[in-house]
């Protein structure tokens, strides 16, 4: 974990309320793994006065990009900010994914890794794509959001040269219907080796369900409100199964990636 208050801001992208920034930060860009996050001031006055979680969307040249839809007050003032501020961030923060999920078994090899993002929940996910992709592994991305705005980085993903397959709630791009409705006929369809997903919480309850009936292995990123995103103010914490017993376990530290299987879930998909 590292400080860095002066990641300088190259670039930024916007599609209606999603946004893109680029970030100079070559410490914490060249730690960061799939899954990892940021916790990064948006102000320097008191409000807000915590720091707001992103995950890394992407790594380049010292760089990492954060993707992100404005929900309040913190996501809105990151957003008005442009390239040559700089900004405060604490990270590479949390356990990321397993990227050999699913290699080692027989049943699955040589099969696609299911990567499946509802909304902004495709932030962690495009840097997890890129890194599977650059060790050799044949990954699908199944991109949903409630309609075509919502999915704005489709486009992006497919010049990327990856498998791309996108869904909306309203019909109005791609399969008609739940991200979640076109993973179970993804699996119905082919095999895959894995399932990997960030999202809505009554999404990723249903991706693990929908995995586990396939006997598919599958990681999870979580959401919490978060404190201080590294252990120290227990704002985080959830029941999560351990070793087959329920404990209550910080998001930040433990997580945000946890296996399917040892998530205790609080709401039904
Ligand atoms: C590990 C982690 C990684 C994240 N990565 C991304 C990312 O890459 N891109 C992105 O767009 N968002 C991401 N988020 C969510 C993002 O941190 C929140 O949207 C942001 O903190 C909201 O701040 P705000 O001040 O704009 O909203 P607030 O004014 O604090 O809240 C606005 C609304 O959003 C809800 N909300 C705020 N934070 C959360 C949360 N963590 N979980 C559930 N509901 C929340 C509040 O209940 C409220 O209804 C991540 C969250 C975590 C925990
Ligand atoms: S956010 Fe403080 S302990 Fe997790």
């Amino acid at each position: 974990m590292r400080l860095d208050p002066t990641a300088k801001i190259t670039n930024k992208e916007r599609w209606g309320g999603y946004h893109l920034l680029i970030l100079e930060s070559p410490d914490i860009a060249r730690e960061a793994v799939p899954g990892q996050f940021l916790m990064i001031r948006v102000a320097y006055g008191s409000r807000p006065l915590l720091r707001r979680p992103f995950g890394v969307h992407s790594r380049s040249d010292g760089s990492l990009g954060i993707f992100f839809k404005i929900e309040g007050e913190g996501t809105n003032l990151l957003a008005g900010k442009n390239p040559g501020e700089t900004l405060d961030l604490i990270g590479p923060l949390g356990k990321g994914f397993n990227l050999g999920l699913g290699e080692e078994g027989e049943a699955h090899s040589g099969a696609p890794a299911l990567v499946v993002g509802g909304g902004r929940g495709i932030a962690p996910l495009a840097f997890l794509a890129a890194e599977m992709r650059k060790n050799g592994r044949t990954v699908k991305i199944l991109y949903g959001g409630r309609s075509r705005t919502d999915i704005p980085l489709k486009d992006r993903l497919k010049a990327e040269g990856g498998d791309l397959v996108c869904a909306t709630d309203d019909g109005s791009f791609g399969f008609s219907g739940l991200v979640t409705d076109l993973l179970d006929k993804e699996i119905q369809k082919s095999p895959a080796s894995a399932v990997y997903a960030c999202g809505p919480e009554p999404m990723l309850e249903t991706v693990n369900r929908i995995a586990a009936a396939a006997g598919l292995p599958c990681e999870l990123s979580l959401e919490a409100r978060m404190g201080c995103g590294f252990g120290a103010c227990w704002g985080c914490v959830r029941r999560i199964r351990k070793n087959g017993a329920e404990s209550w376990v910080k998001i930040c530290e433990d997580g945000p990636v946890f296996s399917g299987g040892d998530v205790v879930w609080t709401v039904k998909g």
